[in-house]
């Protein structure tokens, strides 16, 4: 079976020191994958929509911000007008899921919702044909460079069955972990869109290279 793998690289573990140089080295990625954390809802500080704004003149892949932040509500227009295309946000982040989803849309940018590790697929109940992405989290999030959490595979698996039974249009996308060794076996799982930070900045392959090598993934049959 063929399937298109989209790519998106993560900068939370590039050289923020020439983030501008890093972000031109994956122009052949699908998204771009912002990580803004706030240090409450994860233990660690990220950045905000005004590097989403610096960053968007040097890049022509459409940006998707991954908020994993209290008061997700508030972030929405500063990063629809800092120029992204989607923004992602969590369920164990908000008492208000569907209205936030609602006016992720309103503003005219895609909605994806992330879930961590522990949080069951039922949450997604009455979003899920508004979302162009699912996020699947396969480390809990606030930090790159962590090793996937295996027991998330048959959450992949199953909604990959749902999606495919509702006919949507939604990627499944996992974060945390992912590399040369793990994206196959959530590809495998039902995956078609991989997050990955450390994998490509920390690594002295070229990320193009990389990048290349995780797309023909989706090219393999399996069957
Ligand atoms: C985790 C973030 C990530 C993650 C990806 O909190 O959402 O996007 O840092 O980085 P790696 O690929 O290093 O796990
Ligand atoms: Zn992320």
């Amino acid at each position: 079976m063929i399937v298109s793998i989209q790519v998106a690289p993560s900068i939370l573990n590039a050289d923020f020191a020439q983030l501008r140089l890093e972000v031109e080295k994956v122009e052949t990625a699908d998204w771009l994958h912002l990580d803004i954390m706030d240090g409450h809802f994860v233990p660690n500080l990220s950045f905000g929509p005004a590097v989403a704004e610096a960053l968007r003149a040097h890049s022509k892949l459409p940006f998707e911000a991954h908020l994993m932040v209290e008061n997700q509500e508030n972030y929405i227009a500063p990063f629809a007008e800092a120029g992204v295309s989607r923004v992602i946000v969590h369920p164990e982040a908000t008492v208000h899921l569907h209205r936030l989803v609602q006016s992720i849309k309103d503003s005219g940018l895609e909605a994806g919702v992330a879930l961590n590790p522990a949080t069951p697929l039922n949450s997604l109940d009455l979003v899920l044909p508004d979302l162009s992405i699912v996020l699947l989290m396969t480390v809990n999030p606030g930090f790159g460079g962590q090793r996937l959490i295996r027991g998330v595979l048959p959450k992949i698996e199953k909604l990959r069955k749902v999606v495919a039974e509702a006919d949507l249009n939604c990627r499944i996308g996992v974060d945390g972990g992912i590399n040369g060794e793990t994206a196959p076996e959530v590809i495998a799982a039902g995956a078609d869109f991989l997050v990955a930070g450390t994998y490509l900045f920390k690594n002295k392959q070229d990320p193009a290279q990389i990048i290349a090598n995780l797309k023909r993934l989706g090219n393999e049959d399996e069957d």
